[in-house]
C-alpha cells in the first residue's frame, strides 16, 4: 500500500505513521526525519537544511525531490511507503505525478492551528528512531526516555512556539492547496482521498485509520 499523510506540522502524521508501519509492514519515509539525519551527520545537504528548518521554512523543491526518489527507489519501498511530509508543495506533487509514482490512498490529518500549537510544548522525540511521544498525550513509559532503547528523548529545534506559527503560516500558504490538488485526482478515481479529525486521541485515530484501510 502507497499513503501520503497530508496534514499540519503537530497534525499527528508521525504518530499515526508508527501504527501504519506496524500494521502494514511498510516503510515510513518522513522527509523531516531524513533532513534530520542529515544534519546530524554533518552532511553538505545537513548543513544546508539546518537553517531553514530552524526558521520554519521549507527545503527546496529540487533537494527535496531528488531525496524522495532516490529513497522510493530503495528494494524495501517496492510492496508500498508512508510518505509523511512529502508531497509539502504543489511541485512536489506534479513531480511524484510525472515520475510516475501512484499513491492509494491520502490521508488529510485536520487539526485547528490553536490545538497544534498547545501540543507542540509537549512533543518529545527519539532523535535516532524519529519516535514520537507527548508528556501527556502519549507518554513514554519512563519519563524522558525512549521505550524501544532506553535512550534520551529530546524537544525539536523546530519547535519553540515562533517558529510552530511560522510553519503553520507556510502550511497553509504552501501545503494547504494539496488538499484540493488530491480531492481532484480523487474524483478522477487516481487515488482515495479521506480527511480525519486529528483532535480525536491517538488510539480513537489508529482505530479509525485501521478500519478505513483494513
Ligand atoms: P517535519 O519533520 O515533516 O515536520 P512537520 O511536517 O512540520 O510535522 P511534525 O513532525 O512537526 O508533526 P507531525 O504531524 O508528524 O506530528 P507528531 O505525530 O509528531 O519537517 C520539519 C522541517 O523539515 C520542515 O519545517 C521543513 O523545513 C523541512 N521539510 C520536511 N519535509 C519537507 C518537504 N517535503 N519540503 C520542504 N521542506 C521539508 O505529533 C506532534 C505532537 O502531538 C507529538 O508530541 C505527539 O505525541 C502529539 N500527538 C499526536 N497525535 C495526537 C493526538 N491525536 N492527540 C494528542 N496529541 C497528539
Ligand atoms: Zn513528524
Amino acid at each position: 500500500m502507497r499513503i501520503i499523510l497530508l496534514g499540519a506540522p503537530g497534525a499527528g502524521k508521525g504518530t499515526q505513521a508508527q501504527f501504519l508501519m506496524k500494521t502494514f509492514g511498510i516503510p515510513q519515509i518522513s522527509t523531516g526525519d531524513m533532513l534530520r539525519a542529515a544534519i546530524k551527520a554533518g552532511t553538505e545537504l545537513g548543513q544546508q537544511a539546518k537553517a531553514v528548518m530552524d526558521a520554519g521554512k521549507l527545503v527546496s523543491d529540487d533537494i527535496m525531490i531528488g531525496l524522495v526518489k532516490e529513497r522510493i527507489a530503495q528494494p524495501d519501498c517496492q510492496n508500498g511507503f508512508l510518505l509523511d511530509g512529502f508531497p509539502r508543495t504543489i511541485p512536489q506533487a506534479d513531480a511524484m505525478q510525472e515520475a510516475g509514482i501512484d499513491v492509494d490512498v491520502v490521508l488529510e490529518f485536520a487539526v485547528p492551528d490553536d490545538v497544534i500549537v498547545a501540543r507542540m510544548g509537549g512533543r518529545r522525540v527519539h532523535p535516532g528512531s524519529g519516535r514520537v511521544y507527548h508528556v501527556e498525550h502519549n507518554p513514554p513509559q519512563q519519563a524522558g526516555k525512549d521505550d524501544v532503547t532506553g535512550e534520551d528523548l529530546i524537544i525539536r529545534d523546530d519547535d519553540k512556539e515562533e517558529t510552530v506559527r511560522k510553519r503553520l503560516a507556510i502550511y497553509h500558504e504552501q501545503t494547504e492547496p494539496l488538499v484540493a490538488y488530491y480531492r481532484t485526482l480523487a474524483e478522477q478515481g487516481k487515488t482515495a482521498f479521506h480527511k480525519v479529525d486529528g483532535t480525536r486521541d491517538v488510539e480513537t485515530i489508529s482505530k479509525e485509520l485501521g478500519e478505513l484501510l483494513g
